[in-house]
């Protein structure tokens, strides 16, 4: 045989060179097209959702927000507790709210142009409407809450610049809620201390931290996704391999993710939750549509930022949102997917997912859209592609785990915890009595009665089922 026929002449070898070197640049553009990398949208690469650094304190024109705020948890309790400390309190919680109402509307034109300090100031505004709303004593019939001028305007105004909800929200809560321990070493969860806390208690600071570790555990999702929204080919096996590796860490990360949230109950309390902090974390529509919502004082009442006035709720985690958008959980029943949703399923609200958008930071959210839009979904591929079948599923089954989890957490903290009387009771007797009532009045349960709702106001239990079930039915068949 002739071997020489095999050879190439150098034009020939030249042509080969040129030609698959066009072809790997003509891939890496394709996927390169329209790519933003996570930085575009104040995503950090080694803290994620969460900023590099803590917020820094407002400047002294802002003084009298950051005093107030110092000042509130000495001086404040919720409306309706009737103990004796409370009481003694009360006289020095009127005069705080006095001062909230007193003082001038600030004009934020001086933040404009400094991201971290606005957070700073919705963060601080935030906190003091929660403190001034519900710390007001309670009026029988329920009347609208007023919140003042001095708070509503500047929150509404930081809000739209930040692209935010006018509340409290999980970033005010958990993300920027911290401070260093030692500001010498990086940001992890060992190195946070909480900043500020309403009951106190070191089950609020466990309640938080938790959900911090989720947000810090998030960035390696991140990084995975950001990885495969990069490889420039995915014809090639090289690349294949890779995402199913991806996938199958991905799968481990889930699993850790459901060990955080199982960890909630080894440091705080069911009964301090759902009696001590929660009444803090209300929105204006937490007592459900037929009670009345919250005023903002010198806002107009169309304002489409008044939309979002829930309180803050895990399903605000922009690292969780990413994580159904990277594995195509379908919320909204938009796709054909199997087993068709229940009735029950269909009664949920669709559109808790997508409002808890807005109430992220605008870039957070703009993120998320931007996944959505993405060209590649990792479903699809998984669907065409035999070797990725496996690890595509194992990371599905592992959300529905995380979410199945998740719901005993809501039921042990949220829906057991609501037949328990009220301890913040005028006299022990009295709260004696409201225990057996409420015991009673749980085993003769009329037929009809108000759903159990979350933080977002919502149904929680058809809410969260919706959201197992639709995770469930990304799982490919075979
Ligand atoms: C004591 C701990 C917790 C309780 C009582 C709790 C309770 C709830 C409730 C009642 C909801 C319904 C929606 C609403 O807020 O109105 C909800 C939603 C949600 N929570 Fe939690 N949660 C807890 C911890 C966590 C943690 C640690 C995470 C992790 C980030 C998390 C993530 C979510 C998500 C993503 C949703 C949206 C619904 C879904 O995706 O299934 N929660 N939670």
């Amino acid at each position: 045989m002739d071997i020489t026929q095999f050879l190439l002449c150098p034009s020939q070898i030249q042509y080969a060179l040129r030609s698959t070197l066009n072809y790997f640049l003509a891939s890496t553009r394709r996927a390169n097209e329209g790519h933003r990398p996570q930085t575009d949208f104040d995503i950090d690469p080694t803290t994620g959702f969460v900023p590099p650094e803590p917020l820094p304190r407002l400047p002294s024109d802002y003084k009298i927000w950051e005093d107030a705020l110092s000042e509130a948890p000495d001086v404040l309790r919720l409306g309706d507790d009737m103990s004796d400390e409370a009481k003694e309190l009360s006289s020095d919680g009127e005069a705080w709210r006095d001062r909230i109402r007193s003082r001038p509307v600030l004009d934020i034109q001086r933040l404009k142009d400094q991201p971290r300090l606005l957070q700073r100031a919705h963060l601080v505004l935030a906190w003091l409407v929660q403190y001034y709303v519900h710390s007001l004593p309670p009026t029988s019939p329920p009347t609208p809450k007023r919140v003042p001028e001095s708070l509503a305007v500047p929150l509404v105004e930081v809000s739209k610049v930040l692209g935010i909800a006018p509340i409290i929200t999980f970033a005010d809560t958990i993300t920027w809620n911290w401070v260093p321990i030692n500001p010498d070493r990086p940001v992890s969860i060992d190195n946070m201390a909480l900043a500020h806390s309403f009951s106190g208690r070191d089950d609020e600071r466990h309640f938080y931290q938790v959900q911090a570790a989720v947000e810090l555990h998030g960035t390696q999702l991140l990084r995975i996704i950001e990885d495969y929204n990069r490889i420039p080919n995915l014809d090639d096996f090289t690349s294949i391999f890779k995402v199913a590796r991806d996938l199958t860490r991905l799968t481990a990360i889930i699993e850790e993710i459901s060990d955080l949230i199982q960890s909630m109950r080894s440091g705080c309390d069911p009964h301090i939750f759902y009696w001590e902090m929660r009444p803090w974390f209300d929105g204006s529509d937490a007592g459900g549509p037929s009670q009345p919502g919250w005023i903002y004082e010198g806002v107009d009442p169309h304002t489409p930022e008044l939309q979002y006035l829930s309180g803050p709720s895990g399903g605000q985690s922009t690292v969780m949102h990413a994580l159904d958008l990277f594995l195509d959980i379908d919320h909204k029943l938009q796709q054909k997917r199997y087993p068709s949703p229940s009735a029950e399923n269909k009664r949920a609200d669709h559109g808790f997912m997508d409002r808890m958008r807005h109430y992220m930071l605008g870039k957070h959210r703009a993120y998320l859209d931007y996944l959505e839009k993405s060209p590649r979904s990792i479903r699809e591929l998984a669907q065409g592609t035999p070797t990725l079948r496996e690890p595509y599923n194992n990371a599905v089954s592992a959300l529905k785990k995380l979410r199945t989890l998740h719901m005993r957490v809501a039921c042990l903290y949220v829906v057991n915890m609501s037949k328990t009387a009220n301890p913040r009771s005028a006299c022990p007797v009295a709260a004696m009595m409201e225990r057996q009532a409420a015991t009673m009045e749980a085993d003769a349960r009329p037929k009809k009665r108000e759903p159990i709702r979350g933080t977002g106001g919502n149904e929680l239990a058809l809410l969260l089922k919706a959201g197992r079930d639709a995770t469930s039915r990304a799982t490919l068949k075979n």
